[in-house]
């Protein structure tokens, strides 16, 4: 009795192994593919900078929720001795790092945004019909909590930028104001 179980033991390894094999490649083969489609997704975003700044503004929001809220990801002293020096320059450095510059020209030139070229003291209106003077206060609510109000002919693409201090908001005030 016992030998019969041995042979039928033998007999059965050799298929088992083949078994073993096929979900190995299976496994590998799903593996593959998965690593092949999270690359060229990963690829297109980085080609996109309208969807790479927007997954800066999910970032900042998850920063947010983690209760880290009004502190910019850049460094704040840093931000505070560039910001004595020169608000305007510091406006400058700060429009590229947070990706303003992948909705927003200088030069007039359409993008997702509208141009920044003579924004500032421009009158703005809106989707909903209302206009305003784009004033020092306006510059900070759009930037701060852009979805509130939408420029006319835009749509609400643009992240909110609530998480960036005062000093933050006031430079690239100031750079934008420089921008004519
Ligand atoms: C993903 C694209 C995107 C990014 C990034 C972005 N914006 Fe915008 N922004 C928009 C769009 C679209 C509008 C127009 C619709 C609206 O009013 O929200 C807009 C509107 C504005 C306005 C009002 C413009 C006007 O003509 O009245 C200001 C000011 C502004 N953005 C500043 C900024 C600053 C500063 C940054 C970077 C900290 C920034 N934006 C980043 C898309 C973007």
């Amino acid at each position: 009795m016992l030998e019969k179980k041995e042979k039928i033991k033998t007999g059965e390894s050799p298929s088992a192994k083949k078994k073993g094999k096929i979900i190995i490649f299976i496994l590998l083969a799903i593996f593959g593919l998965t690593f092949i489609v999270v690359a060229i997704f990963m690829f297109a975003m980085t080609r996109d900078p309208a969807h790479a700044a927007m997954m800066g503004s999910h970032f900042s929001k998850m920063r947010s929720s983690f209760g880290m809220t009004n502190k910019s990801i850049e460094n704040e002293d840093e931000v505070a001795a560039l910001f004595e020096k020169s608000p305007v320059e510091l406006g400058r450095r700060l429009y590229a790092s947070y990706g303003c510059n992948a909705c927003h020209t200088l030069d007039g030139a359409l993008s997702v945004g509208p141009s920044f070229l003579g924004l500032f003291g421009k009158n703005r209106v809106f989707k909903d019909g209302t206009s305003a003077k784009a004033d020092e206060d306006y510059m900070a609510k759009s930037i701060r909590y852009s979805k509130d109000r939408i420029v006319l002919g835009y749509n609400r693409s643009m992240p909110s930028f609530d998480y960036l201090s005062d000093k933050e908001v006031t430079a690239l005030t100031e750079y934008i104001k420089t921008i004519k």
